[in-house]
Protein backbone atom coordinates (compact mmCIF):
# COMPACT_ATOMS: atom_id res chain seq x y z
CA UNK A 1 0.00 0.00 0.00
CA UNK A 2 1.13 3.25 -0.90
CA UNK A 3 1.15 6.37 1.61
CA UNK A 4 -0.52 9.12 -0.44
CA UNK A 5 -0.31 12.88 1.70
CA UNK A 6 -3.35 15.66 0.98
CA UNK A 7 -2.00 19.00 2.06
CA UNK A 8 -3.77 21.57 3.37
CA UNK A 9 -3.27 25.35 2.87
CA UNK A 10 -4.31 27.79 5.55
CA UNK A 11 -4.57 31.08 4.12
CA UNK A 12 -5.01 34.07 6.99
CA UNK A 13 -4.72 37.64 8.15
CA UNK A 14 -5.03 38.42 11.51
CA UNK A 15 -6.09 35.03 12.76
CA UNK A 16 -3.85 33.80 15.13
CA UNK A 17 -5.68 31.55 17.85
CA UNK A 18 -7.75 28.96 15.98
CA UNK A 19 -5.10 28.41 13.37
CA UNK A 20 -2.48 27.17 15.89
CA UNK A 21 -5.14 25.24 17.48
CA UNK A 22 -6.09 23.37 14.23
CA UNK A 23 -2.36 22.49 13.34
CA UNK A 24 -1.70 20.84 16.52
CA UNK A 25 -4.98 19.17 16.28
CA UNK A 26 -4.26 17.58 13.16
CA UNK A 27 -0.43 16.97 14.34
CA UNK A 28 -1.60 15.23 17.31
CA UNK A 29 -4.68 13.46 15.86
CA UNK A 30 -2.24 11.94 12.75
CA UNK A 31 -4.84 10.83 10.80
CA UNK A 32 -4.21 7.86 8.41
CA UNK A 33 -7.06 7.28 6.23
CA UNK A 34 -7.36 3.99 3.57
CA UNK A 35 -8.86 4.54 0.53
CA UNK A 36 -8.65 1.56 -1.78
CA UNK A 37 -5.22 0.40 -2.04
CA UNK A 38 -3.95 3.67 -0.45
CA UNK A 39 -3.26 4.84 3.42
CA UNK A 40 -3.74 8.85 2.74
CA UNK A 41 -1.82 10.87 5.58
CA UNK A 42 -2.47 14.74 6.11
CA UNK A 43 -0.21 17.88 6.45
CA UNK A 44 -1.40 21.36 6.70
CA UNK A 45 0.32 24.64 5.67
CA UNK A 46 0.56 28.64 6.14
CA UNK A 47 0.26 29.89 2.73
CA UNK A 48 2.62 32.59 1.53
CA UNK A 49 1.87 36.02 -0.13
CA UNK A 50 4.71 35.92 -2.79
CA UNK A 51 4.23 36.42 -7.01
CA UNK A 52 3.00 33.76 -9.21
CA UNK A 53 2.98 32.49 -12.33
CA UNK A 54 -0.76 30.93 -13.24
CA UNK A 55 1.45 28.46 -14.89
CA UNK A 56 3.38 27.52 -11.51
CA UNK A 57 1.27 24.54 -9.81
CA UNK A 58 -0.05 25.23 -6.35
CA UNK A 59 0.83 22.37 -3.63
CA UNK A 60 -2.63 22.15 -1.97
CA UNK A 61 -5.83 19.78 -2.27
CA UNK A 62 -7.45 22.52 -0.16
CA UNK A 63 -7.39 26.26 1.02
CA UNK A 64 -9.40 27.46 3.96
CA UNK A 65 -9.38 30.83 3.42
CA UNK A 66 -9.95 34.22 5.46
CA UNK A 67 -8.42 36.60 3.00
CA UNK A 68 -10.82 36.45 -0.23
CA UNK A 69 -12.92 39.27 0.93
CA UNK A 70 -10.66 41.97 1.47
CA UNK A 71 -7.06 40.71 0.04
CA UNK A 72 -7.40 40.71 -3.99
CA UNK A 73 -3.60 39.31 -4.62
CA UNK A 74 -4.48 35.81 -2.44
CA UNK A 75 -8.38 36.20 -4.38
CA UNK A 76 -6.90 35.57 -7.50
CA UNK A 77 -4.00 33.36 -6.33
CA UNK A 78 -6.90 31.42 -4.77
CA UNK A 79 -9.17 31.76 -8.18
CA UNK A 80 -6.53 30.04 -9.96
CA UNK A 81 -5.77 27.41 -8.12
CA UNK A 82 -9.48 26.44 -8.35
CA UNK A 83 -9.33 26.41 -12.15
CA UNK A 84 -6.16 25.39 -12.82
CA UNK A 85 -5.01 23.13 -10.03
CA UNK A 86 -8.13 21.85 -9.16
CA UNK A 87 -8.20 22.93 -5.45
CA UNK A 88 -10.95 23.00 -3.31
CA UNK A 89 -11.34 25.89 -1.02
CA UNK A 90 -13.38 26.96 1.40
CA UNK A 91 -15.11 29.06 0.41
CA UNK A 92 -16.35 29.79 -3.04
CA UNK A 93 -14.11 32.94 -4.13
CA UNK A 94 -16.42 33.68 -7.00
CA UNK A 95 -19.75 33.78 -4.77
CA UNK A 96 -17.85 35.70 -1.46
CA UNK A 97 -16.91 38.36 -3.83
CA UNK A 98 -20.31 38.82 -5.60
CA UNK A 99 -22.86 38.62 -2.38
CA UNK A 100 -23.14 40.78 -0.73
CA UNK A 101 -25.99 41.59 2.14
CA UNK A 102 -28.07 42.91 -0.35
CA UNK A 103 -28.00 40.12 -2.38
CA UNK A 104 -28.28 37.70 0.27
CA UNK A 105 -31.79 39.23 1.26
CA UNK A 106 -33.17 39.40 -2.28
CA UNK A 107 -31.89 35.80 -2.83
CA UNK A 108 -34.09 34.53 0.73
CA UNK A 109 -37.21 36.42 0.20
CA UNK A 110 -37.31 34.86 -3.20
CA UNK A 111 -36.87 31.55 -0.88
CA UNK A 112 -40.22 32.46 1.25
CA UNK A 113 -37.67 33.74 4.36
CA UNK A 114 -39.17 36.57 6.52
CA UNK A 115 -36.78 38.89 6.10
CA UNK A 116 -38.08 42.58 7.77
CA UNK A 117 -38.83 45.28 5.12
CA UNK A 118 -35.69 46.96 3.37
CA UNK A 119 -35.47 49.73 1.47
CA UNK A 120 -31.79 50.05 -0.36
CA UNK A 121 -30.85 54.04 -0.73
CA UNK A 122 -28.49 55.51 -3.21
CA UNK A 123 -25.51 57.20 -1.52
CA UNK A 124 -25.39 60.90 -0.34
CA UNK A 125 -21.87 61.57 -1.92
CA UNK A 126 -20.20 60.04 -4.45
CA UNK A 127 -16.42 59.50 -5.77
CA UNK A 128 -15.96 61.50 -8.93
CA UNK A 129 -16.12 59.61 -11.89
CA UNK A 130 -15.65 60.83 -15.42
CA UNK A 131 -19.78 60.09 -16.44
CA UNK A 132 -20.91 60.17 -12.93
CA UNK A 133 -22.49 64.63 -13.39
CA UNK A 134 -24.29 63.40 -16.53
CA UNK A 135 -25.94 59.94 -15.44
CA UNK A 136 -27.05 61.71 -12.17
CA UNK A 137 -28.63 64.82 -14.07
CA UNK A 138 -30.39 62.46 -16.27
CA UNK A 139 -31.30 59.53 -14.56
CA UNK A 140 -31.19 60.38 -10.95
CA UNK A 141 -34.61 61.06 -9.12
CA UNK A 142 -35.06 63.54 -6.35
CA UNK A 143 -36.38 61.25 -3.49
CA UNK A 144 -38.10 62.19 -0.06
CA UNK A 145 -36.27 60.27 2.64
CA UNK A 146 -38.59 61.14 5.10
CA UNK A 147 -41.16 59.51 3.24
CA UNK A 148 -39.21 56.29 2.13
CA UNK A 149 -38.94 56.02 6.33
CA UNK A 150 -42.33 56.79 6.74
CA UNK A 151 -42.81 53.26 3.80
CA UNK A 152 -40.01 51.24 6.02
CA UNK A 153 -41.58 52.06 9.55
CA UNK A 154 -39.85 53.13 13.06
CA UNK A 155 -37.91 51.77 14.58
CA UNK A 156 -35.77 51.12 11.63
CA UNK A 157 -31.78 50.19 11.51
CA UNK A 158 -29.65 52.10 8.71
CA UNK A 159 -27.00 49.90 7.59
CA UNK A 160 -24.04 49.38 4.66
CA UNK A 161 -26.07 47.46 2.09
CA UNK A 162 -22.71 45.10 2.34
CA UNK A 163 -21.75 45.66 5.83
CA UNK A 164 -20.25 43.54 8.72
CA UNK A 165 -18.66 44.14 11.80
CA UNK A 166 -21.45 46.94 13.07
CA UNK A 167 -19.74 49.74 11.13
CA UNK A 168 -21.78 52.54 10.00
CA UNK A 169 -24.99 50.71 11.75
CA UNK A 170 -27.59 52.92 13.68
CA UNK A 171 -30.81 51.98 15.21
CA UNK A 172 -33.81 54.90 13.81
CA UNK A 173 -36.31 55.92 15.63
CA UNK A 174 -37.93 59.05 14.33
CA UNK A 175 -37.77 61.27 10.68
CA UNK A 176 -34.88 63.65 12.11
CA UNK A 177 -32.57 61.09 13.43
CA UNK A 178 -32.86 59.27 9.89
CA UNK A 179 -31.86 62.41 8.18
CA UNK A 180 -29.00 62.80 10.04
CA UNK A 181 -28.09 59.04 9.95
CA UNK A 182 -28.02 59.57 5.77
CA UNK A 183 -26.35 62.74 6.24
CA UNK A 184 -23.55 60.74 8.31
CA UNK A 185 -23.44 58.17 5.88
CA UNK A 186 -20.98 59.82 2.91
CA UNK A 187 -20.15 57.55 0.26
CA UNK A 188 -21.82 54.28 1.64
CA UNK A 189 -24.80 52.68 -0.07
CA UNK A 190 -27.11 52.06 2.64
CA UNK A 191 -30.20 50.08 3.45
CA UNK A 192 -32.68 51.10 5.62
CA UNK A 193 -34.59 48.09 7.44
CA UNK A 194 -37.25 47.82 9.60
CA UNK A 195 -36.44 46.60 13.52
CA UNK A 196 -37.45 43.23 14.67
CA UNK A 197 -39.06 44.56 17.71
CA UNK A 198 -40.46 42.43 20.87
CA UNK A 199 -38.15 39.73 19.85
CA UNK A 200 -37.20 36.85 22.32
CA UNK A 201 -34.60 34.75 20.65
CA UNK A 202 -31.27 36.17 19.26
CA UNK A 203 -29.31 33.66 17.52
CA UNK A 204 -26.23 32.99 15.44
CA UNK A 205 -25.88 30.14 13.58
CA UNK A 206 -22.35 28.92 12.43
CA UNK A 207 -22.12 26.31 9.74
CA UNK A 208 -19.68 24.56 8.77
CA UNK A 209 -20.12 21.90 5.86
CA UNK A 210 -23.46 20.22 7.18
CA UNK A 211 -22.59 20.78 11.18
CA UNK A 212 -24.55 23.79 12.35
CA UNK A 213 -23.54 25.27 16.00
CA UNK A 214 -26.46 27.48 17.50
CA UNK A 215 -25.12 30.06 19.70
CA UNK A 216 -27.46 32.69 21.82
CA UNK A 217 -26.48 36.12 21.04
CA UNK A 218 -26.81 39.38 22.87
CA UNK A 219 -25.63 42.36 21.17
CA UNK A 220 -26.04 44.30 24.62
CA UNK A 221 -23.27 43.36 25.86
CA UNK A 222 -19.64 43.91 25.21
CA UNK A 223 -18.13 42.42 22.49
CA UNK A 224 -16.35 39.23 24.28
CA UNK A 225 -19.59 38.24 25.83
CA UNK A 226 -22.06 38.31 22.84
CA UNK A 227 -21.77 35.21 22.32
CA UNK A 228 -23.45 33.46 25.55
CA UNK A 229 -22.68 30.41 26.78
CA UNK A 230 -26.14 28.56 27.15
CA UNK A 231 -26.13 25.11 25.34
CA UNK A 232 -28.93 24.92 22.63
CA UNK A 233 -31.03 22.70 24.51
CA UNK A 234 -31.37 25.32 27.23
CA UNK A 235 -32.94 28.13 24.79
CA UNK A 236 -34.24 26.30 21.74
CA UNK A 237 -36.88 23.54 21.56
CA UNK A 238 -35.66 20.76 18.99
CA UNK A 239 -38.15 22.03 16.24
CA UNK A 240 -36.48 25.88 16.49
CA UNK A 241 -33.04 23.99 16.35
CA UNK A 242 -34.36 22.21 13.30
CA UNK A 243 -35.93 24.74 11.51
CA UNK A 244 -32.73 26.91 12.50
CA UNK A 245 -30.24 24.25 10.65
CA UNK A 246 -32.46 23.99 7.71
CA UNK A 247 -32.10 27.77 7.42
CA UNK A 248 -28.56 28.10 7.88
CA UNK A 249 -27.28 25.51 5.80
CA UNK A 250 -30.16 26.65 2.73
CA UNK A 251 -28.40 29.80 2.84
CA UNK A 252 -25.19 28.37 3.20
CA UNK A 253 -25.46 26.00 0.06
CA UNK A 254 -27.30 28.50 -1.82
CA UNK A 255 -24.22 30.84 -1.91
CA UNK A 256 -21.80 27.99 -2.28
CA UNK A 257 -20.50 28.55 0.89
CA UNK A 258 -19.12 25.54 3.42
CA UNK A 259 -18.22 28.28 5.68
CA UNK A 260 -20.87 30.94 7.15
CA UNK A 261 -22.39 32.39 10.38
CA UNK A 262 -26.07 33.96 10.21
CA UNK A 263 -28.16 35.90 12.42
CA UNK A 264 -31.68 35.12 13.13
CA UNK A 265 -34.16 36.81 15.53
CA UNK A 266 -37.82 35.00 16.98
CA UNK A 267 -40.36 37.55 17.37
CA UNK A 268 -43.79 36.42 17.86
CA UNK A 269 -42.56 32.76 17.03
CA UNK A 270 -41.44 33.61 13.52
CA UNK A 271 -37.54 33.91 13.10
CA UNK A 272 -36.41 36.45 10.85
CA UNK A 273 -32.87 35.97 9.33
CA UNK A 274 -31.02 39.96 10.22
CA UNK A 275 -27.58 39.41 9.14
CA UNK A 276 -26.36 36.40 6.85
CA UNK A 277 -23.85 37.37 4.73
CA UNK A 278 -20.53 36.77 6.91
CA UNK A 279 -18.64 33.81 4.42
CA UNK A 280 -15.59 34.72 6.78
CA UNK A 281 -17.36 34.28 10.15
CA UNK A 282 -15.58 35.15 12.97
CA UNK A 283 -13.15 32.31 14.39
CA UNK A 284 -11.34 33.94 17.34
CA UNK A 285 -11.32 32.36 20.70
CA UNK A 286 -11.43 36.26 22.30
CA UNK A 287 -15.09 35.86 20.64
CA UNK A 288 -16.23 32.22 20.70
CA UNK A 289 -14.59 31.49 24.00
CA UNK A 290 -16.88 28.63 25.24
CA UNK A 291 -17.82 27.69 21.49
CA UNK A 292 -14.17 27.70 20.21
CA UNK A 293 -13.13 23.84 20.68
CA UNK A 294 -16.39 23.46 18.49
CA UNK A 295 -15.25 25.82 15.69
CA UNK A 296 -11.88 23.95 15.74
CA UNK A 297 -13.23 20.27 15.70
CA UNK A 298 -15.47 21.36 12.82
CA UNK A 299 -13.20 22.63 10.32
CA UNK A 300 -11.11 19.72 10.53
CA UNK A 301 -13.13 17.50 10.60
CA UNK A 302 -15.09 18.92 7.34
CA UNK A 303 -11.23 19.35 6.26
CA UNK A 304 -10.65 16.08 6.40
CA UNK A 305 -13.72 14.40 4.96
CA UNK A 306 -13.24 17.33 1.81
CA UNK A 307 -9.66 15.59 1.54
CA UNK A 308 -10.48 12.21 1.73
CA UNK A 309 -13.56 11.36 0.10
CA UNK A 310 -12.03 13.63 -3.16
CA UNK A 311 -15.49 15.71 -2.77
CA UNK A 312 -14.91 18.68 -5.66
CA UNK A 313 -16.17 21.85 -5.39
CA UNK A 314 -19.25 23.14 -7.05
CA UNK A 315 -17.73 25.94 -8.66
CA UNK A 316 -21.33 27.17 -10.40
CA UNK A 317 -24.20 27.45 -7.48
CA UNK A 318 -27.18 25.79 -9.37
CA UNK A 319 -30.20 27.93 -7.82
CA UNK A 320 -32.93 26.13 -10.29
CA UNK A 321 -33.74 23.62 -7.69
CA UNK A 322 -34.34 25.90 -4.57
CA UNK A 323 -36.42 28.26 -7.00
CA UNK A 324 -38.21 25.33 -7.87
CA UNK A 325 -39.16 24.53 -4.30
CA UNK A 326 -39.81 28.19 -3.85
CA UNK A 327 -42.54 28.04 -6.75
CA UNK A 328 -44.35 25.11 -4.94
CA UNK A 329 -47.62 25.99 -3.62
CA UNK A 330 -47.01 24.33 0.10
CA UNK A 331 -46.38 26.03 3.44
CA UNK A 332 -43.32 27.53 4.12
CA UNK A 333 -42.24 25.60 7.04
CA UNK A 334 -42.61 22.28 4.37
CA UNK A 335 -40.53 24.54 1.80
CA UNK A 336 -37.96 25.21 4.45
CA UNK A 337 -37.60 21.19 4.92
CA UNK A 338 -37.14 20.22 1.14
CA UNK A 339 -34.33 23.19 0.99
CA UNK A 340 -32.44 21.72 4.12
CA UNK A 341 -32.84 18.44 2.03
CA UNK A 342 -31.60 19.34 -0.77
CA UNK A 343 -28.42 21.92 0.91
CA UNK A 344 -27.37 18.28 3.72
CA UNK A 345 -27.48 16.34 -0.05
CA UNK A 346 -25.14 19.12 -1.42
CA UNK A 347 -23.41 18.37 1.84
CA UNK A 348 -23.10 14.94 1.84
CA UNK A 349 -24.34 15.02 5.32
CA UNK A 350 -24.83 11.38 5.34
CA UNK A 351 -21.73 10.51 4.06
CA UNK A 352 -19.66 12.99 6.05
CA UNK A 353 -21.40 11.37 9.15
CA UNK A 354 -20.25 7.88 8.12
CA UNK A 355 -16.80 9.33 7.77
CA UNK A 356 -16.47 10.78 10.99
CA UNK A 357 -17.70 7.81 13.02
CA UNK A 358 -15.77 5.18 11.35
CA UNK A 359 -12.06 7.78 10.56
CA UNK A 360 -12.64 10.50 13.71
CA UNK A 361 -13.80 8.56 16.47
CA UNK A 362 -10.83 9.59 18.58
CA UNK A 363 -10.77 13.07 17.81
CA UNK A 364 -12.96 14.05 20.63
CA UNK A 365 -10.69 12.61 23.33
CA UNK A 366 -7.75 13.80 21.68
CA UNK A 367 -9.48 17.42 21.47
CA UNK A 368 -10.36 17.54 24.98
CA UNK A 369 -6.72 16.69 26.12
CA UNK A 370 -5.43 18.78 23.84
CA UNK A 371 -7.59 22.16 24.83
CA UNK A 372 -6.52 21.21 28.66
CA UNK A 373 -2.76 21.84 27.00
CA UNK A 374 -0.11 24.82 27.56
CA UNK A 375 -0.01 24.84 23.76
CA UNK A 376 -3.66 25.48 23.82
CA UNK A 377 -3.57 28.74 26.27
CA UNK A 378 -0.83 29.74 24.27
CA UNK A 379 -2.47 30.13 21.49
CA UNK A 380 -5.34 32.15 23.45
CA UNK A 381 -3.08 34.34 24.94
CA UNK A 382 -1.50 35.19 21.69
CA UNK A 383 -4.89 36.76 20.26
CA UNK A 384 -5.45 38.16 23.98
CA UNK A 385 -1.70 39.96 23.20
CA UNK A 386 -3.52 40.90 19.84
CA UNK A 387 -6.40 42.89 21.11
CA UNK A 388 -6.34 43.77 24.75
CA UNK A 389 -4.11 46.76 26.46
CA UNK A 390 -0.96 44.76 28.06
CA UNK A 391 -2.56 45.28 31.69
CA UNK A 392 -5.45 43.25 31.23
CA UNK A 393 -3.49 40.26 28.92
CA UNK A 394 -3.30 38.06 32.26
CA UNK A 395 -7.11 38.45 33.09
CA UNK A 396 -8.65 38.33 29.77
CA UNK A 397 -6.26 34.36 28.77
CA UNK A 398 -7.37 33.50 32.38
CA UNK A 399 -10.96 34.70 31.28
CA UNK A 400 -11.30 32.78 27.87
CA UNK A 401 -9.33 29.85 28.99
CA UNK A 402 -11.88 29.30 31.95
CA UNK A 403 -14.41 29.39 29.31
CA UNK A 404 -12.52 26.65 27.17
CA UNK A 405 -12.26 24.74 30.67
CA UNK A 406 -16.27 24.68 31.20
CA UNK A 407 -16.14 23.39 27.72
CA UNK A 408 -14.00 20.72 28.68
CA UNK A 409 -16.35 20.19 31.58
CA UNK A 410 -19.18 19.77 29.44
CA UNK A 411 -17.75 17.51 27.11
CA UNK A 412 -16.41 15.19 29.24
CA UNK A 413 -20.08 15.15 31.14
CA UNK A 414 -21.95 14.80 27.18
CA UNK A 415 -19.18 12.19 26.27
CA UNK A 416 -19.90 9.97 29.72
CA UNK A 417 -23.64 10.18 29.81
CA UNK A 418 -23.43 8.51 25.55
N1 LIG B 1 -33.71 44.49 11.30
C1 LIG B 1 -33.15 44.47 12.50
N2 LIG B 1 -33.91 44.27 13.62
C2 LIG B 1 -33.35 44.25 14.85
N3 LIG B 1 -32.03 44.43 15.08
C3 LIG B 1 -31.23 44.66 14.02
C4 LIG B 1 -31.73 44.66 12.68
N4 LIG B 1 -30.71 44.90 11.83
C5 LIG B 1 -29.61 45.02 12.61
N5 LIG B 1 -29.91 44.88 13.92
C6 LIG B 1 -28.99 45.00 15.08
O1 LIG B 1 -27.78 45.61 14.65
C7 LIG B 1 -26.68 44.68 14.76
C8 LIG B 1 -25.76 44.85 13.57
O2 LIG B 1 -26.48 44.62 12.35
P1 LIG B 1 -25.97 43.57 11.28
O3 LIG B 1 -25.74 42.27 11.94
O4 LIG B 1 -26.91 43.60 10.12
O5 LIG B 1 -24.60 44.28 10.87
P2 LIG B 1 -23.15 43.71 10.57
O6 LIG B 1 -22.32 44.91 10.41
O7 LIG B 1 -23.23 42.71 9.47
O8 LIG B 1 -22.74 42.95 11.92
P3 LIG B 1 -21.79 41.67 12.14
O9 LIG B 1 -20.81 41.58 11.04
O10 LIG B 1 -21.15 41.92 13.48
O11 LIG B 1 -22.73 40.54 12.24
C9 LIG B 1 -27.34 43.30 14.86
O12 LIG B 1 -26.53 42.40 15.57
C10 LIG B 1 -28.62 43.63 15.62
O13 LIG B 1 -28.35 43.76 17.01
MG1 LIG C 1 -24.61 40.86 12.41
Amino acid sequence: MATLTRRIGLSLGADLCWPRCFEELLARLDPKIPIGDDWLRFESERVTIEPFDLEQPVAYDLIIDRLTHWYGPTREWIKKAVLLDGAYVFNNPWSVQAMEKQTSYCAMMRLGFAIPRTWLIPPKEYEEEPDLAVTLERYARFFDLEEIGERVGYPCFMKPYDGGGWVGVSRIEEAQALREAYDASGKRVMHLQRAVEGWDRFVRCIGIGPQVKYVRYDPEAPLHERYREDAADEFLSPEDQRELADAALTINTFFGWDFNSSEYLRAQGVWHPIDFANPCPDSQATSLHVHFPWLVKAKLRWALYILASGRSMRPCLDWEPYFAIADEDRPQREKLAAYGRLARERLDEARFEEFCDRHLAHLDEVAWEYFGTDSARDAVRAKVEALFPTHEHETFTDHFWAAIQRWRDRDAAERAGR
